[in-house]
């Protein structure tokens, strides 16, 4: 029972920084004044953050024998190429708007954390 909710929390507490990783590009673009330049780094270092949580996370549902793990690790390359689709408007771009990107980023996110939701249940039954 122990092993399983301790997963989960790793997993938490990943998303709790990938949040934090987010609010931080906000405050980095008022900072910068929506430069671009400066905020593709912090775009590129969210996607690295992003692979290292899902590879994480799968390796976790690996573990626990999750029957819809091929199918969410799909929708974690969804994510990613989304992500990388975000960042690289930025390097055509001399500024961005922050509004639309707190938008995409925040929905971004939003879809992530809600599709692991099966997974908790998942990992809970198995406690
Ligand atoms: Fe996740
Ligand atoms: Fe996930």
């Amino acid at each position: 029972m122990g092993a399983v909710s301790l997963r989960w929390d790793e997993i938490e507490a990943e998303h709790a920084s990938l949040l934090n990783a987010l609010l931080r590009i906000r405050v980095l673009a008022a900072e910068s004044k929506l430069s671009a330049a400066v905020l593709l780094p912090a775009c590129l270092d969210l996607v690295r953050r992003f692979e290292e949580h899902f590879s994480h996370e799968e390796r976790i549902m690996a573990a626990a024998a999750y029957p819809e793990a091929v199918a969410h690790h799909r929708h974690h390359q969804v994510l990613l190429a989304r992500l990388l689709a975000i960042c690289s408007r930025m390097t055509k771009e001399e500024t961005v708007e922050i509004e639309q990107l707190q938008l995409a980023l925040q929905t971004l996110f939003d879809d992530a954390i809600g599709v692991d939701a099966p997974f908790r249940e998942f990992l809970e039954q198995k406690s």
